[in-house]
């Protein structure tokens, strides 16, 4: 499996990638015959239990059957791919809906300030670092700063969508007192002109909406997610991103696809796909050295952005509404420090600035990472405890308080971790 999804893009891309797909089938070889954890995951893993469906209707079950599908496919030329893209489907990226890998991490690129991004008429934000054979290869623009970031976890998206923006300024306000000097803020960004407003949406008295996905949740709800995933991550356009990525060094790829390359049917199937996506379920909720460590988490203020409770409010799907989850978020972005900085700015969020990365399903992430973890925006971290010393800025406080523990406490905290 491994080695047949490599071999389709050394087909389909540019010397890049081919290069690429040549590590990774040596990879996948020496892997299959020493017979040790494989590096690269597999699309899905069963183990990872994390593509399960919300409770849905008969009817909704088929749509939801029918975007998994979608959202596991590999995309080809003759179906849409290209011409410039990163990978060439959203599971090669979102391995059982879960964290990404970082053999399939992209990279942004555009300015230090909140000026906007003035690199959008040069190919910007992204970087597609693969193209269908024929073409240059795209390159960043001189002068421009650049981020990597690796996917986040898709499962349990559709009841982080569904949280009421009133929660989200609560979490907000409250942080205002914090004696450990947590101040995060919602990300106010300008919304697409097709996107519907979420249930319950405050906007700001300038138009900008609070915006909650991505690393530095500049992006609004998840149709916008998806359109530009097809879009900037595969070069599928979609009736929502009709004009493919292209090349500002090379202009002879073709900008418009005459029609969509994503049909309509197939993309809502997909964003209904991510959206009744099952939360990762805890295990070993009532171990004793997994409660102690929860105790810990509380006692160390991880809980300040780390949202244990979170409530979600009216939502069109059932199954999404008035729900209580865990998903370790306050979905607001916090000044992580000068270490954390990418020198890359989206809406509000500064450079240093990022969202709350959900915890949820942390502890299956080796599954499909490879045996290992990367963690942190750009998968840097390769220990959950690497992570938490990474902590700096607002989290400075929170990170000390950790390496201060003992490591009976320490190891405690690591195993709840690792039950999420
Ligand atoms: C090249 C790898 C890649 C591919 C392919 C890809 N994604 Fe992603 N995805 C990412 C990264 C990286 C992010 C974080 C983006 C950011 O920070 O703005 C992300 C973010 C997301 C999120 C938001 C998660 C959150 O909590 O903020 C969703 C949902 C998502 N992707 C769905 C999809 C879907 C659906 C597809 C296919 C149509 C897809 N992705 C294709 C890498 C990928
Ligand atoms: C000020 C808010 C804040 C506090 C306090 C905080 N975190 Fe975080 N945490 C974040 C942000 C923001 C990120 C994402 C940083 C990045 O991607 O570069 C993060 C990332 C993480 C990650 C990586 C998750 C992944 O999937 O990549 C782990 C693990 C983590 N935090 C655990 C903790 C623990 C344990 C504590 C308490 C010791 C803690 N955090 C305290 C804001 C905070």
């Amino acid at each position: 499996m491994v080695a047949a999804t490599f071999a389709e893009i050394s087909i389909n891309n540019s010397m890049n990638r081919k290069r690429l797909s040549v590590i990774g089938i040596i990879i996948a070889a020496i892997a299959t015959f020493s017979n040790c954890t494989k590096m690269i995951p597999d699309m899905i893993n069963p183990a990872n239990g994390l593509c399960g469906a919300v409770n849905l209707s008969r009817a909704q079950s088929v749509l939801f059957a029918k975007g998994n599908d979608r959202f596991f496919a590999i995309r080809t030329a003759a179906t849409g791919l290209g011409p410039y893209f990163v990978s060439t489907g959203c599971g090669e990226c979102h391995s059982s809906d879960n964290r990404g890998h970082l053999f399939t991490i992209l990279t942004r690129f555009g300015q230090p300030d909140t000026n906007g991004n003035r690199f959008m008429a040069m190919g910007g934000p992204q970087l597609q670092n693969a193209n269908l054979p024929g073409l240059m290869p795209q390159r960043i623009p001189p002068g421009a700063t650049s981020t990597r970031l690796i996917a986040p976890i898709t499962a349990g998206v559709g009841f982080l969508e569904a949280v009421p923006d009133s929660e989200i300024l609560a979490f907000a306000a409250a942080n205002a007192t914090d004696p450990n000097g947590v101040r995060g803020h919602p990300n106010y960004n300008t919304i697409p002109a097709y996107a519907t407003p979420l249930a319950g949406a405050i906007p700001r008295s300038d138009g900008k909406y609070i915006c909650r996905f991505g690393r530095k949740a500049s992006t609004y709800n998840l149709a916008q997610q998806c359109a530009n995933a097809y879009n900037h991550d595969m070069g599928i356009t979609s009736t929502l991103a009709p004009n493919n990525p292209y090349n500002y060094l090379d202009q002879t790829a073709p900008a418009i696809a005459p029609t969509p390359e994503v049909s309509e049917d197939d993309f809502n199937a997909v964003v209904f796909y991510v959206q009744c996506l099952q939360t990762p379920v805890q295990r070993n909720a009532v171990n004793a050295t997994v409660t102690q460590g929860n105790q810990v988490f509380l006692n160390i203020g991880c809980e300040t952005c780390h949202k244990q409770t979170v409530t979600t409010g009216y939502s069109s799907i059932a199954a999404l509404a008035y729900q209580t989850i865990n998903p370790f978020t306050d979905l607001l972005v916090h000044d992580m420090g000068a270490a954390d900085d990418d020198h890359y700015t989206e809406g509000t969020a500064l450079t240093s600035e990022w969202r709350t990365t959900p915890l949820w399903g942390l502890g299956l992430a080796p599954q499909v990472q490879g045996g290992k973890v990367y963690l942190m925006h750009d998968g840097r971290a390769h220990s959950i405890k690497e992570a938490i010393q990474m902590h700096g800025g607002e989290a400075a406080v929170s990170a000390s308080k950790f390496n201060a523990l003992t490591p009976v406490d320490q190891n405690a905290l690591i195993s709840f971790l690792q039950s999420l």
